[in-house]
């Protein structure tokens, strides 16, 4: 938990320093480990009771390790009206796993969003930071099949 003691030590151990522990614990693992939020409340005056209010107030913060990358489809208005519906169905299709689920070889993390902030581009998903726009089932399968490739291409 070295990594956790520097966190408190940068941040503070107040209540206040509740939401940017978390976030810098996350940044680190990936997500909120058990391990590490019992860390926080041994050696903090942040209580289990606002790291579990803080963390499910913000969606952004998980519980669960995710895979390498996130995939997000939009499901706000613009995209739900584009055929959001469609796009997400064929992701699960694709990969066989349902929304916050990961996939067995921890490469894709599927979640879903209310808006992604372009939506002229509807119906768009979000693969870690790049926007898929005016998205069509059918482009999915290709698009996915880079990630799961460029993967492949790095295992020795
Ligand atoms: S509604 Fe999908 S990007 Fe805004």
């Amino acid at each position: 938990m070295k990594e956790v003691a520097a966190i408190l030590e940068s941040q503070g151990t107040g209540r206040d320093a509740c939401v940017k522990v978390l976030q810098e614990i996350q940044a680190v693992f990936g997500y909120l480990p058990a391990e590490a939020l019992r860390y926080v409340t041994g050696h903090s005056q942040i209580t289990a009771r606002q790291i579990y209010g803080v963390a499910t107030f913000y969606d952004r913060f998980r519980f669960k390790p995710v895979g390498k990358h996130i995939i997000r489809t939009c499901h706000g208005t613009a995209c739900h009206v584009n055929g959001a519906n469609h796009i997400g169905h064929a992701v699960e299709e694709v990969l066989k796993i349902k929304p916050q689920e990961t996939t067995p070889d921890g490469l894709f993390t599927l979640e879903s969003a209310a808006c992604l902030g372009c939506c002229s581009l509807a119906p768009v998903m979000m693969i870690d930071d790049t926007a898929y726009g005016r998205l069509e089932p059918r482009k999915i399968k290709q698009i996915l099949r880079k990630y799961t490739q460029a993967a492949k291409a790095k295992t020795p």
